[in-house]
């Protein structure tokens, strides 16, 4: 068995495999398919200082090789978490990493705040890359003077291990990641969704009561792997790579484009135990091919 183990800032996982923000709940709702303990760790569902009620239905549409969502952060908010269902996941041998959401900086400074008191919480995943909210969300990440003066606050507020989430939706993504690790990120998570949107030629109407959603699955890998061999061979610190992971391969292509750690999202609807899967296949790939630990592979694609 090869060693997975991998480091995101001062967190060491004990395998690279996570589940991505927003598509796994607060892992309870997969206890009964895996065994929650084999994974690296879970990205919990987005987390607002107060509640949101998210967008109207509908908010899912299917597309060829993806999905959109407009699910717009609906979660009960921060003190919801830290009083309910914190005390729920902690029980859980995985790493629980808050990904932390606001509409405001001050928004997002509570929010970090509150998570950096749970003992059980070594790191947060700074969002500032949903497409779906009005308000914050993309309008930081597609900023870059805005995604630097959030990652600064937060950084000051937050001594834990800070990953920044980008937006897929820029024309650079380079300038973004080398701005957020100058005001303090110790890693980088990409990518988040792309915008787009879907029409019913029969009604006329739109498929997502926004018009406009976040794109994600298989057709957002090809952007998704290019995005992450730019950003790793650009920065010192890991990145975590994401975007149509389904299966092991798609994995090893992530960790050979330079990522350190990997999240899987749509695919966890399809089938509840992929990620499983892919731990698995990831360690038969490093066998077979005669790597004794996973960072052999980080980044050594072959060009
Ligand atoms: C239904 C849904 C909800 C999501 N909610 C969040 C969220 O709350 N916070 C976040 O950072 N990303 C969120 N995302 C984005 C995913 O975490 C991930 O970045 C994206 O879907 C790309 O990975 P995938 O193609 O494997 O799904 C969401 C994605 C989906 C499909």
């Amino acid at each position: 068995m090869a060693n997975l183990k991998t480091n995101i800032g001062k967190l060491e996982i004990k395998n690279p495999v996570m589940t991505a923000s927003g598509t796994f709940g607060f892992g309870t709702e997969y206890e009964d398919f895996i065994d929650i303990s084999r994974l690296g760790g879970i990205l919990v569902k987005g987390i607002t200082g107060a509640e949101r009620q998210g967008n109207p239905y509908p908010r899912m549409a299917e597309t060829p090789s993806g999905m959109l969502n407009a699910v717009g952060l609906q979660n009960k908010g921060i003190d919801y978490f830290v009083e309910h269902i914190y005390p729920e996941i902690s029980k859980f041998d995985t790493e629980i990493i808050v990904n932390v959401n606001g509409g405001t900086i001050e928004e997002y400074i509570d929010v970090a705040s509150k998570v950096e008191k749970l003992n059980k919480i070594k790191a947060i995943e700074l969002n500032i890359s949903c497409p779906n909210v009005k308000q914050g969300g993309m309008v930081f990440g597609t900023h870059c003077p805005s995604a630097v003066a959030v990652t600064q606050a937060v950084r000051n507020a937050y001594s834990k291990t800070l990953m920044v989430k980008l937006s897929p939706n820029v024309t650079n993504i380079v300038d973004f990641a080398l701005a957020v690790e100058e005001a303090g990120a110790d890693s980088i998570s990409l990518i988040n969704t792309l915008l787009g949107m879907a029409i019913d030629a029969k009604t006329r109407k739109p498929l997502l009561s926004t018009i406009t959603g976040g794109l994600s699955g298989p057709a957002v890998k090809p952007v998704a792997l290019r995005m992450v061999w730019q950003v790793a061979k650009s920065v010192k610190i890991p990145v975590i790579g994401m975007g149509g992971i389904m299966n092991a391969t798609d994995a090893i292509e992530f960790f050979l484009a330079g990522a350190s750690a990997i999240q899987v999202g749509t695919a966890n609807f399809i089938n509840p135990a992929v990620t499983i899967e892919i731990l698995e296949g990831i360690n038969e790939y490093l066998d077979n091919n005669g790597f004794s630990c996973l960072s052999e592979i980080v980044g050594a694609l072959d060009i």
